[in-house]
């Protein structure tokens, strides 16, 4: 298992710089298997659309050549046989809610397995899916490996709930670290060679996310759940808050009880004034005797 892993990542990290070059040589050649343990079965889970759930604009369209292109490589350094993988390409439907992408994923991951041909996994664009699958398929057939270019959300770092998750793009908490040499301010009694960080302490953090949106609209029925699901900008500065508590004890202690935060949603209309009015109020939050900062993620609402 493990060495097809490493293959796998091997011949996808060596593909990734021509990237667009062969958008019509999606076709595979049909090659009669070699015997087995060939042909090794790869689904690939993807959206067929772009949408805007999808952050990465990762579709099957695009990943298609790139995958082809590396089993090609693959037979032509003559490491396997021609025939030596079976793709099958599977529609997440993103598109359509992210909240049911979920379940379409699932569903084509547990019909390959009854039709015994999983060996691998590929794809996601929606770390849900990819949370769930990953977690179940870890259980199947003593482990199914999975390699993905999504899944940055601290949430996965867990090696004991995902165990054969392998993000080909790092985690947000190598953003995390930067951000922590390049603004946290640095204790004393915290580990660092170089201090030659802005030494921020009073930081807050301004975000689209529609879950806790201070400007969302209250549903009249309070039980109700909205269903909105955590942005992409709440998982990467996520990570930066654990990342900073679990590094500096003086994070620890100042974000203890809760964590300055502005949650706005970008897609609703904002009058200028009160996005004026929002600086205002994250800009006195931010100050203090340490200068302050505000990262913002996205100012598209701005002006609208
Ligand atoms: C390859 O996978 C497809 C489903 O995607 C299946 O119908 C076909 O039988 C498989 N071929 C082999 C040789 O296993
Ligand atoms: C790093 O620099 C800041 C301000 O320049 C200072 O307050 C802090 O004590 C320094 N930390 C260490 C570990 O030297």
């Amino acid at each position: 298992m493990l060495r097809w892993l490493t293959l796998l990542s091997c011949i996808l990290f060596h593909t990734n710089g021509n990237f667009v070059e062969d958008v019509g040589a999606a076709n595979q050649p049909q090659y009669p298997p070699p015997p087995p343990p060939f042909p090794f079965n790869v689904i690939v889970i993807l959206p067929k659309r772009e949408s805007i759930y999808d952050n990465f604009g990762m579709t099957l369209q695009k990943a298609m050549p790139v995958i082809d292109i590396a089993v090609q490589e693959v037979v032509k350094s003559e490491k396997l046989p021609p025939g030596w993988i079976n793709l099958t390409y599977w529609d997440s439907r993103l598109y359509e809610d992210i909240l049911l992408a979920e379940r379409h994923a699932t569903v084509g991951v547990i019909q390959a397995y009854c039709e015994h041909r999983l060996d691998a996994i590929l794809g996601f664009a929606d770390n849900y899916g990819l949370a769930t699958v990953t977690k179940v398929t870890a259980g199947l057939n003593g482990g199914i490996p999975i390699l993905t270019t999504s899944g940055m959300p601290s949430l996965l770092n867990s090696k004991k709930e995902y165990p054969f998750l392998t993000r080909m793009q790092g985690s947000y908490r190598l953003l995390a670290d930067s951000m922590y040499q390049l603004i946290a301010y640095h204790d004393e009694d915290s580990v660092t060679q170089a201090n030659s960080s802005l030494n921020y302490l009073n930081l807050i953090f301004f975000y689209h996310d529609k879950r806790r949106a201070v400007n969302r609209v209250i549903n009249q029925d309070e039980s109700q759940e909205t269903g909105a699901t955590s942005s992409h900008c709440y998982f990467s500065l996520y990570a930066i808050k654990r990342y900073f508590t679990e590094k500096s004890k003086t994070f620890k202690r100042e974000w203890a009880l809760n964590t300055p935060q502005f949650p706005f949603d970008e897609d609703l209309v904002i009058e200028r004034e009160t996005f004026k009015q929002w600086l205002r109020e994250i800009s006195l939050q931010s100050n203090g005797k340490k200068e302050g900062i505000k990262r913002k993620k996205n100012q598209a609402g701005v002006g609208k």
